[in-house]
């Protein structure tokens, strides 16, 4: 049953980010953050009806091999296959079922197919790098793609981003969008990567972090991985009647 969007006539909002918990907006050794962080603090307003209602994407516009970034092309991507899955949360442990999740990435030589990527390392054919699908009832996602490679990126001298999978997220309503990035378990180049330090808590960073899941391999084809993720819940919790 549908959760009711007002009370009293006023919209139920959505809390707002951690501060303790998201990376601060300047976050010099993430060098980009100098210029693009708001110089004056920032002034909340109320959620309004349109944040807290829309979006909302069908499947409709999902095809059936979007979710499957090794079947695209006529061949398959070079590389370590892998199953990316887990499940979609909001903050109040309620799987957030039909949500559209979006994922693009580097292919295994570190290289995104983007003409401002100039890494010197090759493209693949068979490998575009972006993906989506929709979760399930039970708020479940399941991709089907490569490893994606380190890459270069020119923050700092030697800067190397740790190999990374982006994800966007609609949620239930454009208040609940979430962009992130997903590590793998045991990536050398943590220490050195900025935008992976700027969540400043070791334990909220090991939250981005997949985690290798023996259970979920297809033996003698995929090892797997699973990254839970959880979307803001409302300023009130919803019941529903
Ligand atoms: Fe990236």
């Amino acid at each position: 049953m549908a959760q009711p969007v007002t009370r009293g006539g006023v919209p139920i909002g959505y809390r707002r980010d951690d501060a303790e918990v998201d990376p601060p907006y300047l976050h010099p050794n993430y060098v980009a953050t100098r210029t693009r962080a708001p110089k004056r603090p920032l002034v909340p307003l109320r959620h309004t009806l349109s944040e807290i209602t829309g979006p909302v994407y069908g499947h409709e516009d999902v095809g059936e091999l979007d979710h499957d970034l090794t079947r695209q092309h006529e061949g398959e991507p070079l590389g370590e296959r892998i199953i990316l899955h887990g499940r979609v949360l909001d903050g109040d442990q309620r799987p957030v079922r039909n949500t559209l999740i979006e994922l693009w990435q580097a292919n295994a030589a570190g290289r995104y197919r983007h003409e401002v990527d100039t890494h010197p390392a090759p493209l693949d054919p068979n490998f575009s790098g972006a993906g989506r699908c929709i979760t399930d009832d039970e708020g479940r996602y399941r991709f089907i793609t490569i490893k994606p490679g380190a890459y270069p990126w020119r923050n700092h001298p030697n800067a190397w981003r740790a190999a990374h999978i982006h994800l966007s997220l609609f949620g239930t309503a454009f208040a609940t969008r979430l962009v992130t990035q997903m590590y793998f378990p045991g990536d050398p180049l943590f220490f050195q990567d900025p935008i992976f330090l700027a969540v400043r808590d070791e334990r909220d960073r090991r939250r981005l972090i997949s985690e290798f899941d023996l259970g979920s391999t297809v033996p003698e084809w995929a090892l797997a991985y699973r990254f839970d993720i959880v979307l803001r819940g409302r300023e009130a919790t919803p019941v529903e009647d």
